[in-house]
């Protein structure tokens, strides 16, 4: 699949414009290229409750699975041993995160666990150096099937 990484930066850096982040001033854009080929963006919407801030990878993995092009509910997630009937879950193939300046940001930690739930570690997030994959930005990761092997029978 081709990415077309400076239409990606170029999204980003346009919905940073919208993020709202009156208290720390750092405006974040993402946007992501869905594996069928689908463009999703979020930005940072902060809070006058500091930690209830929400990130803008967290407004693209909502948007994610809120465009998605087949019903999602009921999905398990990848690796578990879900007991729904098997359902297309929305995946990320590459993402670019961006301040409004419009040079990449590397994702915070949360937000990356919260893109290998929806790209994997094979994902690749833009980075000044270039493209790497979200694996090596978060090596080891805690991730759905070490739910199944290690909770509770
Ligand atoms: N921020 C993001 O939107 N994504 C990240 O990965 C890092 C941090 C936002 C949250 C907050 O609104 C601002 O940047 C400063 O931390």
């Amino acid at each position: 699949m081709i990415i077309d990484w400076p239409a990606l930066r170029s999204a980003a850096t346009d919905v940073a414009g919208r993020a709202y982040a009156p208290y720390s001033r750092l405006r974040v854009g993402a946007a992501g290229l869905t594996a069928d080929g689908r463009m999703v963006t979020g930005c940072n919407v902060e809070n006058a409750s500091f930690g209830l801030t929400l990130c803008a990878e967290c407004g693209l993995v909502s948007a994610l699975h809120a465009t998605a092009l087949h019903a999602t509910t009921g999905a398990a997630p990848p690796g578990t041993a879900g007991t729904a009937a098997p359902v297309l879950v929305p995946v990320l193939v590459a993402v670019a995160v961006v301040a409004g300046d419009g040079a990449p940001l590397l994702p915070c930690g949360r937000c990356r666990q919260l893109l290998l739930e929806a790209g994997g570690a094979a994902l690749l997030v833009d980075t000044a150096a270039g493209p790497v994959p979200l694996g090596d930005l978060l090596p080891a990761a805690f991730a759905a099937p070490d739910l199944s092997a290690r909770r509770d029978a």
